[in-house]
């Protein structure tokens, strides 16, 4: 009897976003300054205003990133000899295609792993991946990746990949969590793959998120949006400038919005009343951009061994590999 292609491992309960948004919103309000988790910000809008931003002249990371797996993945077919490929926050695994032609080339490939928080997008992703490659085994993780990392399904060889520089998302101490919960899911001479942000001149990467269409800033808004329809809150979106810049002691974007004037915010679902000052700040989003040696030391901390790092023709973009020791 032939094992049906598609599985699915669901980690989330069907209404945990609600849950946890209710947590994540009402310890960002109640602290100061007033820092949001950037997850939220991806709902059907925002999915969608972040999938034009990859596309904007400014937002150089997609296409960097799209060009140096173009280039490598064969590479790390052979080197890794990985027979699963896992992929964290997967989404529609648009671009590990490329990845996952190369292993499926060499014959290597059994399974791919997708891991996501959101289930249909994971089915919808998983039938077309079974169809485009006859026989591969998708076994599907509805998940968190900050959360679920234990889960994914162990055997064969596996390379783990985040790619999109999702990695400069976390604060540091995040980061560090995430990466020390991979090293433990891995064993020896299992692999990872990052696609990660680089330093690189500041008007470039500042360009990048502070676009002339006026995308980014819709972007980062529309996390109040999400908050007045998913937790009954008066958000007015008007009251609030976008405003991004370096952060040059932690090298990093830094994605606020502004307030100017003094108001009241109502957030029925928490009962909670928020109050903002004049010039008061909400923290929405960071994006960390790295430097090799820092990332290779974390990921040693971790247990991993970077073996390469590629950076394209261009130097403005890292695709990092490295081997769990
Ligand atoms: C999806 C986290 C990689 O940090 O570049 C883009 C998100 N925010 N523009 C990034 C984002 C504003 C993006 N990541």
């Amino acid at each position: 009897m032939s094992e049906p292609a598609i599985t699915i491992d669901s980690h989330l309960p069907l209404d945990w976003a609600e849950g946890a948004m209710r947590d994540d919103i009402s310890r960002a309000f109640s602290n100061s300054p007033k820092v949001l988790p950037p997850k939220w910000l991806y709902d059907d809008r925002g999915s969608d205003l972040f999938d034009q931003i990859t596309r904007l002249p400014e937002y150089y990371p997609t296409e960097a990133e799209r060009a140096i797996l173009a280039e490598r993945s064969a590479e790390i077919a052979a080197k890794t000899g990985a027979t699963t490929v896992a992929e964290l926050g997967s989404g529609t695994s648009d671009k590990t295609r490329t990845l996952l032609d190369a292993f499926w080339a060499t014959g290597q490939l059994k399974r791919f792993v997708p891991l996501d928080v959101s289930e249909a997008t994971l089915l919808d992703a998983a039938e077309m991946l079974a169809s485009r490659y006859e026989g591969l085994q998708v076994h599907a993780v509805v998940g968190d990746f900050t959360r679920h990392l234990q889960q994914l399904p162990i055997g064969g060889r596996r390379l783990v990949a985040f790619l999109g520089g999702t990695l400069g998302n976390f604060y540091e101490e995040e980061r560090r969590a995430f990466l020390g919960a991979l090293g433990d899911s891995l064993e020896a001479d299992e692999w990872v793959l990052l696609g990660v942000d680089v330093i690189k001149p500041i008007e470039q990467i500042l360009a990048a998120y502070n676009d002339q269409a006026g995308l980014t800033a819709d972007f980062i808004k529309n996390v109040l949006t999400v908050l007045n329809s998913s937790l009954a809150a008066d958000f007015d979106p008007a009251l609030f400038d976008y405003i991004p810049f370096w952060d040059g002691l932690q090298e990093r974007v830094d994605m606020r919005l502004r307030v100017e004037t003094p108001h009241t915010v109502r957030i029925d679902a928490l009962e909670l009343v928020v109050e903002f000052t004049e010039g008061e700040e909400i923290r929405v989003e960071i994006s960390t951009k790295f430097r090799v040696e820092k990332l290779r030391a974390e990921l040693a901390e971790a247990g991993f061994d970077v073996t390469d790092v590629w950076t394209g023709e261009a130097d403005d973009f890292g695709l990092v590999l490295a081997r769990r020791i």
